[in-house]
């Protein structure tokens, strides 16, 4: 390698559910299978091992760094890399001649080498641009919707999607800084959150989670749309799949999980292969804490 050129990144992300996943999808020789989160890959290259000789693997991810990082693993397979929202999947099939599937996995969320990169500011503890965009060339990054949004829907959004308790006050805060400077960096911001969030009573140590986690889990899933992805998503699902396919999806948030529990309701479309979602083991969490809030939903096209 040329001195002065960095060798490639290897993945971090470590895939949650694996044996789960091949158990509920069943991948098999010569089917047509989707991953319409590639991600760092790990996934991808378990499900496009087992559809050799005959088959393929259509991998989508909106992140054209992911798609990227996810090449080296699977360039001994049949894997074709789009760069594509999900909600976009019909489309991406009809460009590439194909009816229906036999599957199709989503694995909703953030890949761990996303949140390591202080570039793409997802992350209160690394010291970057806030912007939080998985596609940055297209939409707003999180500084202008910070700058753009009301205090009311500022706290609405930070109690939607995070949970946050002290969303008000957080949002007040917003709004008086942001008076005097815009807010572009994830220090000001985390700064300015944990300066809203009181210590615990009576305690001593850390807060078991940065007091910052909600806020930002919030701001990225506004920024990229996720509900109204996955929303859109699995809305086309039935058009994507054949008659006898799986389909399987991983989420990581209470109001994700409940709008595919939602679709994968209508029995005129779906036979429910998990009747409670499938949750990650005690030691998976051990050796992957991310893996602690998966829930893994599957159903049959009818
Ligand atoms: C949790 S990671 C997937 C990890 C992957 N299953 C693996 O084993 O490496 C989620 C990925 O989905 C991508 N993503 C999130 N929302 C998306 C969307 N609406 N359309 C396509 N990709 C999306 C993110 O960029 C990220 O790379």
């Amino acid at each position: 390698m040329p001195q002065g050129v960095d060798a490639p990144r290897s993945p971090s992300h470590v895939s949650v559910l694996p044996v789960e996943v091949l158990r509920l999808l069943c991948p098999a020789p010569g089917q047509v299978l989707v991953d319409a989160t590639l991600g760092a890959g790990g996934h991808a290259r378990l499900l496009a091992e087992r559809l050799v000789p005959g088959g393929r693997l259509i991998g989508l991810d909106r992140d054209a760094t992911m798609l990227e990082l996810a090449r080296p693993r699977l360039a001994d397979l049949p894997v074709t890399r789009v760069q594509a929202p999900f909600s976009q999947l019909r489309q991406v099939l009809d460009d590439q001649g194909i009816a229906a599937v036999d599957g199709v996995l989503a694995d909703v969320g953030v890949c761990s080498d996303q949140l390591d990169d202080p570039q793409r500011g997802l992350s209160f503890a690394q010291p970057g641009p806030l912007d939080m965009r998985f596609d940055p060339t297209t939409g707003e990054p999180a500084s202008a919707l910070l700058h753009r949004l009301n205090e009311r829907d500022l706290a609405d959004l930070f109690w939607r999607y995070g949970e946050e308790r002290f969303s008000r006050r957080i949002a007040r805060r917003i709004v008086e800084a942001r008076r005097h400077a815009p807010l572009e960096t994830t220090e000001q911001l985390a700064q300015l959150v944990r300066r809203c969030i009181p210590r615990p009573a009576g305690r001593r140590r850390k807060p078991p989670i940065d007091p910052a986690t909600r806020v930002f889990q919030a701001l990225r899933i506004a920024v990229n749309d996720e509900l109204g992805e996955l929303e859109r998503l699995l809305k086309i699902l039935p058009s994507c799949v054949r008659p006898g396919g799986r389909v399987a999806v991983i989420s990581f948030h209470s109001l994700e999980d409940r709008l595919v529990k939602t679709a994968f309701r209508d029995r005129s479309l779906w036979e429910v292969l998990t009747r409670k979602p499938v949750r990650a083991s005690a030691e998976e969490v051990r050796n992957n804490p991310r893996a602690r809030s998966a829930k893994l939903r599957a159903a049959l096209r009818l």
